[in-house]
């Protein structure tokens, strides 16, 4: 069956995630993030948000995934009252192909999934050191909208960033 392709960013397919993708995606997250899930959870964030459940693939390999979910509460950015919000629990791309494009790729089109359902903003935290994707969320136009002091079970903060979509 074709997998549903979303398009390309260089060398790289685009497309939404299938319940055969997990074991990959797994395989990332461990690969690149000391914050990793149960099993369950990606399969249950991907049945109930498969929209922005994204990857981004090279030679039948998953090499990059976002992974989000859509929420209804008050606005992170002071903006709105209660709103629906995206929220990027997770997105990785594996080291080797990193600084290709394609983590932004994904963000952009997990925020337009996010668009078309009707949030109004999007929202993640990230660790307060993570220079890479605080620098690349600040270039997609992302701001600080606080700190979360301790947020991590190792103790790290982390910085919740915020854009209205
Ligand atoms: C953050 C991450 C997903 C970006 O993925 P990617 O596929 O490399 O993303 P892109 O190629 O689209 O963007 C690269 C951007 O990251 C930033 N970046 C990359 N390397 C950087 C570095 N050494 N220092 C600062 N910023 C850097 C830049 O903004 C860069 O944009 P530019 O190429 O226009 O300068 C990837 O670095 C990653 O998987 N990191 C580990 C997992 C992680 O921290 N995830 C985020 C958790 S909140």
């Amino acid at each position: 069956m074709q997998k549903s392709i979303l398009g390309r960013a260089g060398d790289y397919t685009i497309r939404y995630a299938e319940a055969g993708d997990v074991p990959a995606v797994i395989n990332v997250n461990s690969a690149t993030l000391p914050e990793h899930y149960s099993d369950y959870f990606y399969y249950e964030i991907l049945n109930e948000f498969p929209n922005t459940f994204i990857v981004a693939e090279i030679g039948g390999q998953v090499v990059s995934y976002i992974m989000c979910r859509i929420e209804y509460g008050l606005s992170v950015m002071k903006r709105f009252g209660l709103a629906r919000k995206g929220h990027i629990i997770s997105v990785a791309t594996l080291q080797e192909h990193r600084g290709k494009g394609v983590g932004t790729n994904l963000i952009q089109r997990a925020m337009e999934e996010m668009r078309k359902g009707g949030c109004k903003e999007v929202f993640l935290e990230v660790r307060v050191t993570n220079d890479e994707a605080v620098s690349l969320y600040r270039k997609l136009t992302f701001l600080v909208s606080g700190t979360m002091q301790g947020y991590y079970k190792d103790g790290e903060s982390a910085y919740l960033m915020a854009q209205q979509l």
